[in-house]
């Protein structure tokens, strides 16, 4: 079986996601190829040493160009602050290795651009992290409103509601500052359910916003893992640079109404993404945190009928489910991971196009910076 040597750079949360599912992958999915965890990389080398230990590492390195540079790495997977991504990005394309990247592509839309634009020219393989793309509900979903079953679209309506920094003692950890972050929950987190958007109504005409930072000093942050951390506690503050809160309505092309809430301050809620999609002829509903149920409205269903139906989507003909387990047994958080991995070896080994790809990555960031244009100037912006 062909083989395919991964290189990570990164093993903090998104680290573990993404090399867990490096190490799942062929254990669940018959792919066309075997993913190795070549390398990993980090800066500081005793915890680089360690992840490369824990997660099953060959090697490691302290360098992201080092992993870049080394003739036996196929594929780079970035999963470092946005930041970093366009820099990373650009040299993993100009030393023509595949390029799995976490979202938002970049912290703003002309460095996407340039990602897809290198990407493409490079003729390498390459694909964002959206992950929510790869859950089975999800894709019951894309598969209803394909086959017309919720007949013309009229409404979007998108939630991502977290509550991790609502305690103003929570330290300014790197996704509070705008020059790490590019911004708050609008690039972290508006950025899902812009691209669920875009996956499963269509492109969007013209935007509006409003965001907000509720709370603007912080304690300096001295550790941080995942979105737990830890403040300093001399008295030093330091400035959020970054939205707490970020909304806003859209028109798309095929003329549905769209609204999107993100927020880190939504207190009791914590990773509550969810939507609702409302068209001629029944609705949808999805809600992360019962992510192996999807509702359908149909409004053929006789009168004495109507109602939403909870399905469960653990049956073998649904995406993916017949890889893990019985009906029933339900998947998680990391299993979507898994499966945006498997997409990306298929790829690879097959010689086609992945995707959600730089350019879905680039469509997110372009909506993402339409909508702080939209805020700074007061008025409508279109698309
Ligand atoms: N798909 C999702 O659901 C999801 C969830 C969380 C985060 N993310 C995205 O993943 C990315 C990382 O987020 P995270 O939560 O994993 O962050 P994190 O802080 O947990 O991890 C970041 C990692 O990057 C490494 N890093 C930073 N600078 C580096 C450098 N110069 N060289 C090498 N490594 C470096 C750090 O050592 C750390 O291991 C962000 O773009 C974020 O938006 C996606």
């Amino acid at each position: 079986m062909k083989e395919i040597n991964a290189g990570l750079i990164g093993y903090k949360f998104m680290g573990r996601a993404h090399s867990n599912a490096f190490r799942q992958v062929n254990h669940f999915f018959n792919a066309d190829a075997k993913i190795n965890l070549k390398a990993i990389c980090g800066r500081d080398k005793i915890s680089v040493q360690n992840a490369a230990s824990k997660f099953g590492f060959e090697s490691y390195e302290t360098d992201w160009k080092k992993l870049i540079d080394r003739d036996d790495i196929d594929f780079v997977d970035i999963t470092s602050p946005g930041n970093l991504h366009s820099d990373m990005a650009l040299y993993a394309a100009y030393r023509k290795k595949h390029i799995f990247c976490e979202k938002p592509l970049a912290n703003d839309s002309a460095k996407a651009f340039e990602m897809w634009k290198a990407a493409k020219a490079a003729g390498i393989k390459h694909q964002v992290g959206f992950n929510y793309r790869f859950v089975p509900a999800i894709l019951l979903a894309k598969k209803l409103i394909d086959d017309g079953r919720l007949g013309t679209i009229y409404h979007f309506r998108g939630l991502y509601l977290q509550d991790w920094i609502v305690d103003p003692e929570f330290p300014l950890v790197w996704r509070l500052d705008k020059t790490v972050a590019g911004s708050g929950a609008h690039g972290d987190i508006n950025a899902h359910i812009i691209d669920l958007a875009h996956y499963l109504v269509g492109d969007m005409k013209k935007v509006i916003g409003m965001q907000k930072t509720f709370i603007r000093k912080r304690p300096i942050v001295e550790t941080m893992d995942g979105l737990k951390a830890s403040g300093s506690s001399d008295a030093a503050l330091g400035e959020v640079t970054v939205d707490d809160a970020s909304v806003f309505m859209t028109e798309f092309q095929n003329g549905a109404l769209g609204t999107f809430e993100a927020t880190r301050f939504a207190t009791g809620r914590k990773n509550g993404m969810s939507f609702e999609i409302n068209g001629s002829k029944g609705s949808v509903k999805f809600e992360f945190e019962k992510m192996n149920e999807l509702q359908y409205y149909n409004n053929d269903d006789p009168a004495t009928e109507k109602g939403f139906r909870v399905i469960s989507v653990t049956e073998d003909s649904h995406a993916y489910a017949g890889n893990w387990w019985p009906p029933g047994h339900i998947i998680g958080y990391e299993h979507t991971f898994v499966h945006e991995m498997f997409e990306f070896v298929q790829s690879i080994a097959n010689d086609r196009a992945a995707t959600p790809d730089f350019e879905d990555g680039y469509k997110c960031c372009r909506i993402l910076d339409a909508v702080d244009t939209s805020i700074k100037d007061g008025q409508w912006i279109n698309v």
